[in-house]
């Protein structure tokens, strides 16, 4: 039986040029099985959460991102780790995104992370899966995936460790396979 592709959001959460984080987010765009199509989707432009902006109206950019979530099938968040937890960057997009109607409600999520140092990012997996189960996002049980060391897997943005990508692959996979599951039930 031919299934429609799943489509998923990776949601880098670094606006910085050269961020490990992006291109990680950026190699699942080639790292997917076949039926898995991923859009990467940067938070550049949304701005800090501000009551009294959203009063006047919610900014184009926190629209847009929210659009984009509402289109996809499941949400993949790559989380740079700062001082042993979730970026501001993360934190500030969620508190957007949490704003009624909030498309993560319901919504598959998975979270990874990459850093230059020895954990991967890892302590930041938690402090995002936190805020995500507040938003009543739905939270798989999947594998791990923190990739330490990043610096010297990739090469100007391009994953270049063969291990990294078939876990990645691997991570992927099982995301779609719940995903696919969780859709029938
Ligand atoms: C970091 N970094 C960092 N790394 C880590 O593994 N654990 C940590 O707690 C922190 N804390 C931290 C705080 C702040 C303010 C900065 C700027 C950085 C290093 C961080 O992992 C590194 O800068 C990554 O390269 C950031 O991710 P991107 O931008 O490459 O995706």
């Amino acid at each position: 039986m031919n299934q429609r592709p799943l489509t998923l959001l990776a949601v880098p959460g670094s606006l910085r040029r050269e961020s490990l984080n992006r291109a990680l987010a950026t190699a699942a765009l080639d790292a997917t099985p076949k039926d898995v199509a991923v859009t990467v989707r940067d938070l550049d432009g949304v701005p800090l959460y501000n009551g009294d902006v959203e009063a006047a109206g919610t900014p184009a950019a926190v629209v847009d991102l929210k659009d984009a979530i509402t289109r996809a099938d499941g949400v993949l968040v790559v989380t740079p780790e700062y001082n042993r937890t979730i970026p501001g960057v993360v934190k500030n997009a969620l508190d957007w995104i949490s704003r009624k109607p909030n498309p993560l409600e319901g919504k598959p999520c998975a979270v990874i992370s990459a850093s230059p140092g020895g954990g991967g990012g890892a302590m930041a997996q938690p402090a995002v899966k936190l805020v995500l189960h507040s938003l009543k996002a739905e939270l798989p049980p999947l594998r791990e995936l923190a990739v330490k060391h990043a610096r010297g897997k990739f090469t100007d943005g391009v994953l270049t460790d063969d291990e990294t990508r078939e876990r990645l692959t691997a991570l992927l996979s099982e995301f779609a396979g719940w995903i696919r599951g969780h859709n029938q039930g």
